[in-house]
């Protein structure tokens, strides 16, 4: 057997830690796939105050205690904690990099109470990224491979090329870039690359400097052995118009000889109907009768009418441009005058919440919305509901298709990114389709594709062959982590 190999994987957000969205689950669940195989992967990630170090059993690390990391002119210091994630047979070990000020505070990256991004933003992550630098210095533990994410820790790369580039740790290392939304780029003032201490040469257009200020998703792409996208179409996507590639399109298509697509998992470890804890009612391809029960919950959360012949459409989504809200926005009085229900539980942007509030206030018997972020309620949803709307503008991969496949909840997509990728049409290919998808981003096409599933929902035999094939799907994560294992081999034969 060929050596295992050993991985730093960094990302701000981590299930069961901290989660915005889907990083947070790719980044607690990829990790542990391939420890299962043998390599020696750990995570480093911000402490945010919601991080429990009790509940997460979390120790510090005393060798690890303040150490000093500059941003900017000031020093700062960070201390390493650790803990492990032991859903599976193997743990994986996770560094927290704790700072109070920087990162004890109720949201990630925006403020729940203004719901704007932290104004010190760039501070918060240049002072992550030079941490990870420097707590890999002194770990006494040289990874074969650093694996980033996203923007958040993009400057991780420039930092390990450019002035920690002859530090033991970085001579050999290989970097792989992953990026799951091309739309956050993390772009600060052009103050903000002055505290990152990187030498003035690398703010140019061929390096982190985007329209005059400090890009650090750039610094990721640029820095990095490899790129990978978490679906295949979307890498296509983000190389060929700006709507996707959201001013970075050339950047990505120069970059794509060193871009690889690889499609995300779901962890049924999690997202399995068969095995969740968080709904009251388990349920399989085998046994689908318990599905009923969960809807008749889902109809008692929200006060609606339970009738088992009228479909309840669900939406677990960040309420955010992105996901298609100015669509369903704009749909939602066609869509209620069919018979169905809606109910949605999402956190995003204050004009849909507000929006979504009135609307729901004016429909109180056919729809139900909770603005929250409820992990528990999320699963009911997926549970309870007979179709999953995910109408988004563009979707680097997308998981609740996923996890809409597995619990029987016939998604409705639109046909770009990922949804592209793993939902067949039901009308088009009736005896393969698990979903219903299309086209266009317009209200119009929305209506119609709705107005396709509840037509379709109305045949109970077809529509339960079509549950039966979506629950059977498997995407778990063995595949896209055997490719990751791939790619990482391949780097270090370079
Ligand atoms: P994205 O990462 O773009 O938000 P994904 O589909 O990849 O989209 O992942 C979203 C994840 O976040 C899913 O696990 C979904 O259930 C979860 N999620 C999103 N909004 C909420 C919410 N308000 N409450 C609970 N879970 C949520
Ligand atoms: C991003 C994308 C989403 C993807 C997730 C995990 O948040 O918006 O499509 O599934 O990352 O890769």
């Amino acid at each position: 057997m060929a050596k295992p190999l050993s991985i730093m994987y960094v990302a701000s957000e981590v299930v069961p830690f901290a989660k915005t969205g889907g990083l947070a689950d790719v980044a607690g669940a990829m990790p542990q796939i391939i420890r299962e195989s043998g390599h020696d992967i750990r995570i480093m990630m911000p402490k945010y105050a919601s991080v429990s170090e009790r509940v997460f059993k979390i120790h510090d690390i005393k060798r690890l205690t303040d150490i000093p990391i500059k941003v900017g002119d000031e020093t700062h210091l960070g201390s390493i904690k650790s803990s492990f994630i032991t859903n599976l047979k193997s743990k994986v070990q996770v560094y927290f990099l704790h700072n109070p000020e920087y990162f004890d505070r109720p949201g990630l990256y925006t403020d729940p109470k203004t719901l704007k991004d932290y104004p010190d933003n760039d501070d918060r992550f240049i002072f992550f990224a030079r941490s990870v630098v420097q707590t890999l210095n002194r770990l006494g533990w040289i990874p074969d491979i650093l694996h980033l994410n996203d923007w958040q820790s993009g400057l991780i790369a420039a930092y390990a090329r450019t002035i920690f580039r002859n530090e033991p740790q970085f001579k050999k290392i290989k970097i792989v870039f992953t990026v799951h939304n091309a739309a956050y780029q993390g772009i600060f003032d052009k103050s903000a690359f002055y505290k990152t201490g990187l030498p003035e040469e690398y703010f140019s257009p061929d390096y982190l400097e985007f329209n005059g200020k400090l890009n650090c998703l750039k610094a990721g792409l640029i820095f990095s052995d490899a790129i990978t996208t978490v679906s295949p179409t979307y890498a296509k996507e983000i190389q060929s118009s700006p709507e996707y590639g959201c001013g970075l399109e050339s950047l990505f298509y120069k970059l794509r000889r060193k871009t690889k697509a690889i499609l995300n998992g779901a962890d049924y470890s999690v997202w399995n109907p068969e095995t969740d804890e968080l709904i009251a009612h388990t349920y399989s391809a085998a046994d689908l009768s318990p599905k009923l029960e969960n809807k008749k919950e889902l109809a008692d959360y929200f006060k609606l009418k339970f009738d088992p012949k009228t479909p309840i459409i669900g939406m677990v989504s960040r309420l955010v441009d992105q996901k298609g809200l100015d669509l369903v926005v704009k749909s939602l009085k066609r869509i209620l005058a069919m018979k169905c229900q809606l109910v949605i539980l999402g956190t995003g942007e204050e004009k849909y919440h507000m929006l979504l509030k009135e609307a729901a206030k004016a429909n109180k018997k056919q729809m139900g919305l909770e603005l929250a972020f409820d992990e528990k309620l999320a699963h009911l949803i997926e549970a309870g509901s007979d179709m999953f709307l995910m109408p988004s503008k563009y979707e680097p991969c997308g998981l609740n298709q996923f996890y809409s496949l597995r619990y029987g909840t016939l998604p409705i997509v639109r046909k770009t990114g990922g949804l592209a990728d793993t939902v067949v049409d039901l009308n088009e290919k009736p005896n393969s389709g698990t979903g219903f998808v299309f086209e266009k981003y317009e209200a119009r096409e929305l209506v119609a594709t709705v107005k396709r599933a509840l037509t379709a929902f109305k045949d109970e035999k077809c529509w339960q062959r079509a549950m039966i094939r979506a629950m059977n799907k498997d995407f778990s994560w063995n595949k896209s982590a055997a490719q990751y294992i791939d790619l990482y081999r391949k780097l270090m034969k370079k």
